[in-house]
């Protein structure tokens, strides 16, 4: 088999690139589709429940699949700087894609509020971080003011770009399943990911999207069916930033998921298009549902997702429960960015190391207390 070097060269004939193009690109997508074994059970569902676990992406999340997109078409158009605002994870994606292009990155962050694994890749790439004293929806304003008056490329996903490598995921779902899922959930924040899902399950079936036209003079690619239907979108936001549930902008978002503390997103109408088309819905999980359910994900399943990641199961665990989705269902959730990136939230809401002296009683104690009963 041929060395995997990235999305771009796998998909060339689904994506805006030419022929000749010379991707920038760190080998991203190409994720694991991992079925979740002992959560059905502990549940006490029958469903068929898969991870997409894009936490296992070059950055750690999926933005990396965007990214590859918009700094390849950036650098071929001669830009020489790329900027984005951030809740973190597309600034960690952005500072290394532009490393690698040898271009320069500048990130919009609100100050105090993105976890610290993101601010670490920012600042370890050579980004220039901007801390603002305001929130992700005033750095969004902001870069896009900016790029008015300065040499700047934008890689948030208002850059239709982004979209357009994300959307590559649900190939990939198709390809791993052998079959479109029957419920596919994810987090939404700025509404980026839920469209670009959208659009790559549609150019599947070689369906035409409203999601798709709201993206700047893109066209739809090959019609080179791979599927025979959709699934339907489920879109889950956090009680505290859940502007598109509410169905009105929330001016100061809240909520432990850092990367989804989002009140105005830019791909609004897009998003819900794309859950109308499918037959989808969007809701609501508390800062607990979504702590308890990351928890119990690390621990029933082996998987170390982020907060925002585990909204996905969250909402899934608690519409089976409603009974909003059927038993016998295949459901896919993307887990979107690795829990490494937030070491803060999760240390604190662990049980704490034990500290003993370095001798062999004390070591034993610890496991004779600690050993599953026989
Ligand atoms: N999950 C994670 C881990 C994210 O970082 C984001 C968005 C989302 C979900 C939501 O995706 O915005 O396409 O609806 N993070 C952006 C950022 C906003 O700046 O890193 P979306």
């Amino acid at each position: 088999m041929a060395h995997y070097s990235g999305l771009i060269d796998k998909y060339r004939d689904r994506l805006p690139v030419a022929p000749g193009t010379r991707a920038v690109s760190l080998n991203e997508g190409a994720t694991p589709l991992i079925e979740l074994v002992n959560l059905p059970v502990l549940v006490r569902k029958k469903v068929r429940l898969y991870a997409k676990f894009e936490g296992l992406n070059p950055t750690g999340s999926f933005k990396d699949r965007g990214m590859t997109m918009a700094v390849t078409r950036a650098v071929e158009e001669g830009a020489r700087a790329i900027i984005c605002a951030s809740t973190g994870n597309t600034s960690a994606a952005a500072a290394a894609y532009a490393a690698r292009a040898g271009i320069a990155c500048f990130v919009l962050i609100p100050e105090g509020k993105i976890a610290l694994g993101k601010l670490s890749q920012a600042m370890m790439h050579g980004s220039v971080v901007i801390q603002i004293r305001g929130n992700f929806d005033d750095g969004m304003r902001l870069v896009q003011e900016v790029a008015r008056t300065t040499p700047v490329n934008i890689v948030n996903s208002i850059n239709p770009y982004r979209i357009q490598g994300q959307k590559t995921v649900a190939f990939e779902v198709i390809e791993a399943l052998g079959d479109v899922p029957d419920y596919h959930a994810l987090p939404v924040g700025n509404a980026g990911n839920i469209t670009a899902h959208w659009i790559g399950y549609s150019e599947s079936v070689g369906e035409k999207t409203e999601a798709l036209k709201a993206d700047a003079g893109m066209r739809q690619y090959k019609r080179k069916k791979i599927a025979k239907r959709r699934p339907i979108m489920l879109g889950y936001q956090a009680s505290g930033a859940a502007p598109i549930v509410r169905g009105r902008p929330v001016e100061n978002p809240e909520t432990v998921a850092t990367a989804i503390r989002i009140g105005n997103p830019v791909s609004w109408q897009q998003a819900v298009a794309a859950s109308h088309e499918s037959g989808g819905w969007f809701a609501e999980c508390t800062d607990e549902e979504i702590l308890h359910v990351q928890k119990l994900l690390a621990q029933t399943e082996g998987i170390f997702c982020e907060p925002a990641s585990a909204i996905a199961l969250a909402g899934v665990l608690k519409d089976l429960e409603l009974g909003k989705i059927g038993e016998g269902s295949i459901i896919v959730c993307t887990l979107t960015g690795h829990g490494l990136k937030d070491p803060d939230v999760a240390i604190a809401q662990s049980a704490q190391p034990v500290t003993v002296d370095a001798e062999l009683p004390a070591i034993e104690r610890v496991i004779r207390r600690h050993l599953p009963k026989t």
